[in-house]
């Protein structure tokens, strides 16, 4: 059912934790499965992504595409790092079952709401 890939991820998943005195946080949950998402950016003055990390409650394709994501967006820039669609996600898995599709736009949607939370706090810092 699950690629290798996937597998990989969900047994020993990447950048898992969190960031103290992060720049940007997003959090999402998904109101059927009620599974939860959380996203830790740490983000250069010249707007690299230099760290990232996650925590997520939920089933085996959540922790992949938060793992496989965390991979993908380090070292990006935030222009980078917005272009990032839940299909590449589930791409870069090498693909997701049908049923659990929904678990990669978790993924992709903590990934925005963190982003769109750094441009908010910069914007506020600026003000
Ligand atoms: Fe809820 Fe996968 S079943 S995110």
């Amino acid at each position: 059912m699950y690629t290798e890939k996937v597998m990989d991820h969900f047994t020993n998943p990447r950048n898992v934790g969190e960031i103290k005195d992060a720049d940007g946080i997003g959090e999402v949950g998904n109101m059927k499965c009620g599974d939860i998402m959380r996203i830790y950016l740490k983000v250069s003055d010249d707007d690299v992504i230099e760290d990232i990390k996650f925590r997520t409650f939920g089933c085996a394709a959540a922790i992949a595409t938060s793992s496989a994501i965390t991979e993908m967006v380090k070292g990006k820039t935030i222009a980078e790092a917005w272009e990032i669609s839940n299909q590449q996600v589930a791409e870069e898995l090498g693909g997701l079952p049908p049923n659990k599709m929904h678990c990669s736009n978790l993924a992709a949607d903590a990934l925005k709401k963190a982003l769109r939370d750094l441009e908010a706090k910069r914007a506020a810092k600026k003000e």
